[in-house]
Parts: C-alpha cells; structure tokens; sequence
C-alpha cells in the first residue's frame, strides 16, 4: 500500500483536566480529500494544531514519510509541506495580493523584482484555477478571495498537507463551491487535504475519506461511498439520530410587536419593509453582500436608518444607538462573537449571566451566586456546552461551543425582540435542532425574533415566514407553506422579479 504523507499514531494531548484527543490515529495519504467531522469540542481543531506543530501532543508520535518527527512549531511544519488555513485568513492588507502571497518566501531576488513576484502569483492562482488580479490591495479583498491567497501562499510553499479547517463557514453558497473546486484540484495534483466541516452535503461533494471523531477518540474512518448522513451523524454524537430539522408549529400571535417601513440606509439597502407579530420568527434570507447584517445592525441602531420608520411595541421609535435599542428592550446577536460578544478571558458563568446581573442581586447586594450557576448549568446542559467547569474561560473553549455560550447569553437576557445573526454558524449538527428549539422557546414566551441565516435547511426550520433580500433590496417575503429552496434561491439570485409585498 501507498505510504502515508503524514500519520498520527495514539496521540493525546490534555489540557489540565480536559482530555482533547485520546488515543487518535489517522493516516493522510497524497492525492485524497480527507474530512473530518465531529461535534463541537470533538477535538478536530486541536489535531490540526498538533499536525501544525502549535500544540506538542501530550503522548503518541507523528511521521511524516513513515519516519517519526518531532515536529516543534509551525515553521517546522511549514518546512514539511503541512499548512492550514483557517477561517479568519491571515492577510497583510496594506500589501496587494502578489506581495501577500510571496511573504514568507526567503527568495530574496523574488521579492526585489515585483514583474517576476506578480508573473509567479498569477502562475500559482492559475494552477488553481482563482481568477484573482495580483495587483489588488488585500484590504479590500472578501473573505474568499483572502482565503484564496492563503492557499495560493500554501502553494508557493511546497505543500503536501493542506488542513482546512471549517473553511467555508462563512461564505456564500457560490464561494463555498468555488473553494471546495480547488480544494479537489489540489488533491488531483498529488497534495493531501484535510477538510473539516460541520457542513455535511459538502464533506459528500469533495470527500473521498472521512474520519469521524468523538470525545477526541477515533471512531471511524470509511471511503464516502460507504457512508450515509445519518450514520456519520449518529457516529458523531453517539447515538441514533432522527428527524433533524423539522419545523415546529407556530406560535406567532395577531398582535404586530414591531412594524418597519421602507427602511433605508444611504447606498447599502432601501425599501425594507415588513411587520413582525408577537411569537413570530422572521428568517431573512439572501446571498453574502445581500445586506442582511447591515439592516440588523439599523434595527439595533449600530448603523441607524437615514430614512424610514420603526414603530415598535405600538410606538414610534426612532433608533440612534445600540443603548437606546437595547433599553426599548431589542438585542442583536452578532456574527462576529469576537467584536461583540463574548469577554474570552471570562469564566463561561460570568459571560451567560453579566448582562442580567440585575436579577442575581440579592437584597444585600450580593451576586446571587447558586442562582447563577443554576441557569449557566441549564444552558450548558440544553446547548450540550462542552467543558468539564462552567468556571472555565470562555476563551478555552472550541469556536461552536463558543458559539453556544454567546446565543445562551442573549437569550438569558430575554429581550421582546432578539435579532440573530447566523446564529448556528460553527454549531455542530445535534446542537443546531437545539439552538432551534431554544429560539422557539423564546419566542412562545412572549418575545419575536429575526433570524439572518445563510443556511437554507435552517430559515426553512425556523422561518414562519421569509424575507429574502438581494443587493439591499427587498425581493419578497415568503410563508413558511409557500417557501422552499428553490423560490428562496430564485429571489436570492434575482431569477424570480421582484414580488409586491403588502
Ligand atoms: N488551549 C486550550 N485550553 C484548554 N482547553 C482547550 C484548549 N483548546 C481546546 N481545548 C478543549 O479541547 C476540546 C477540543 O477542542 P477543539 O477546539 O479541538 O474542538 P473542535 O472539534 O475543533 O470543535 P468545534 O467544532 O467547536 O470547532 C474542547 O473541550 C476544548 O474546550
Ligand atoms: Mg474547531
């Protein structure tokens, strides 16, 4: 048999009390796409980081060629051909795209003559097919195509491991597909690729291998062809699993708690228009730059509206600051748990409970601390939060149990409106139908909620009705009975004309 590029053989590696993979092994051959899939705090990210060299394994070797190496930070490994890209891309943004891809190169002769940099970039772009001008300004790049220099920097290095790890989590369906092409081009020109994702339709679009891990043991490793969604699943979470995104009924009520009229903001969206009941979950659905983001940050006043108006719980209002929206009692859940969310060096209970601290006050003064933990406990339980102490640093946990722990801190705050922005985004599948039943209980409760997803099994679960956007502009507003995924992508993509809503 071939020899594997790269082997992990019974490695572990404990962080204090956690034991984040336990006995793993896994071989990664030229020429396959290998993913690797698990729950969250599986303990995917932290393979990846020991096959990097930023984490030593706690026991258990590597070989590379069949040899065993030590492998002593990333540089070392970069030397081996093993690279991984991740889903916030490192770029240089002052420096455009050929000098971005060349920066780590010690050819000096490359870097003093930018005609041969900039004929050397579009060669290596060529070869995976990125139709990308290298004279472009990283700053201005989107998502994918920094991605796109990333693996274009991989290439002018030689690599013969590429781990991406859950690489197309935030881009739109189209870049998705367009980097999992390349992801296969590297595979058929001889380079190993590991790709992890939560996303399983793609793990069956690229995979010839897959490997599935869970409590940071081995579990199994098949050819695709031999595996079938439901048993992965049932393989990750370690039981049977059914029925996983069925809508629930709805419990939207007549009153209207929040009504929006042709809602605008200068150049980025205009004519947003739609009422939103008591009980009711509102999906907006749209591509990537459909300005959904934009119109939830106008609704909780980050980027206020230049024109239109908001009547919200039977009142004008005219929302100017996220303080102000916040105390009329909406909430927004933002995509980006870094910027606005979530205090990393913070223990998990704190960051659950902070914002209500007023209700875990005693009369003393005193934070009432077994109520506290009493409902970070429910949270952890219900969201499945993976971490031995709820005393943890949020910072220590894996990005979809992060994930996890910001929505349990919205929601513990029961505004009456919480706006979700990709609010899965990172969630393994089991704590998704979760997340799902929780925004549902929120809603039944008394609140209304919007929820921006770019997952259409998703906003077809959640949505009583669809609001699908394209380029700032409003295409229609779908029921939940007439929405499917062929009308929402056909409003998305501008196929359908624009429907007129009441
Ligand atoms: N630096 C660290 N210190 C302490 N614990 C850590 C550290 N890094 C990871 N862990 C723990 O190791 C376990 C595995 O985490 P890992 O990030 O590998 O999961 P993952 O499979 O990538 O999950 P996700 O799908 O959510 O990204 C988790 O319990 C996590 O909390
Ligand atoms: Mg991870």
């Amino acid at each position: 048999m071939e020899q594997p590029v790269l082997e992990l053989r019974d490695i572990s590696k404990n962080f204090g009390m956690t034991r984040a993979l336990a006995h793993m092994s896994i071989s990664l051959f030229p020429g396959e796409v290998h993913a690797v899939v698990g729950e969250n705090g599986a303990g995917k990210s932290t393979m990846i980081k020991i096959m990097t060299g930023i984490y030593p394994p706690s026991s258990g070797a590597l070989q590379v060629d069949g040899t065993t190496v030590t492998i002593s930070g990333p540089h070392m490994a970069r030397e081996k051909g093993i690279v991984a890209i991740y889903q916030e891309p490192m770029v240089f943004p002052d420096l455009d795209v050929a000098e971005n891809i060349f920066i780590s190169s010690t050819r000096e002769g490359l870097i003093q003559n930018p005609a041969r940099l900039r004929h050397k970039a579009r060669q290596l772009l060529a070869r995976v097919g990125i139709s990308l001008d290298v004279e472009r300004i990283a700053s201005g790049l989107t998502l994918a195509e920094q991605q796109a220099v990333e693996i274009a920097r991989a290439l002018s290095q030689d690599v013969r491991v590429l781990i991406m790890d859950e690489p197309t989590a935030s881009l739109s369906a189209h870049e998705a597909a367009q980097l999992r092409r390349i992801a296969t081009k590297l595979a058929e020109d001889g380079v190993s690729v590991v790709y992890i994702s939560h996303r399983l339709e793609e793990v069956f679009d690229i995979a010839h291998r897959v490997t599935v891990i869970r409590d940071g043991e081995h579990i199994s490793t098949r050819p695709v062809s031999e595996v079938t969604s439901d048993g992965m699943i049932s393989e990750m979470v370690g039981r049977e699993f059914e029925s996983l995104f069925e809508k629930s009924p709805s419990v939207a009520r007549p009153e209207v708690i929040l009504e929006v009229k042709d809602l605008a903001v200068d150049e980025i969206f205009s004519g947003v228009s739609f009422d939103l009941h008591y009980g009711e979950v509102l999906c907006m659905a749209g591509l990537v730059g459909a300005r959904r983001t934009d119109i939830g940050l106008a609704l909780f006043g980050i980027h206020p509206a230049g024109s239109g108006t908001v009547s919200f719980k039977g009142k004008p209002l005219v929302i100017t600051s996220a303080a102000q929206a916040m105390k009329a009692g909406i909430a927004y859940v933002s995509e980006d748990r870094r910027k606005f969310g979530l205090a990393m060096p913070m223990p998990i209970r704190e960051n659950i409970t902070l914002a209500t601290l007023g209700e875990f006050l005693s009369r003393w003064g005193l934070v009432k601390r077994k109520k506290e933990v009493e409902v970070a406990e429910t949270f952890k339980k219900r969201l499945n939060i993976r971490t031995p102490d709820i005393e943890m640093a949020v910072g220590m946990l894996s990005g979809g149990n992060q994930q996890k722990v910001m929505l349990a801190k919205w929601l513990n705050m029961k505004p009456d409106l919480l706006i979700f922005d990709e609010p899965t985004r990172g969630v393994d599948v089991g704590a998704k139908a979760e997340v799902h039943d929780l925004i549902r209980e929120f809603v039944a409760a008394g609140g209304a909620a919007i929820v921006i997803s770019s997952d259409l099994p998703e906003v077809l679960a959640m949505g009583d009705r669809i609001l699908v956007m394209r380029e700032g502009r409003q295409m229609g507003i779908l029921t939940h009975e007439e929405a499917t995924q062929e009308n929402i992508m056909a409003l998305a993509t501008g196929q359908t004309s624009t429907r007129e809503v009441a």
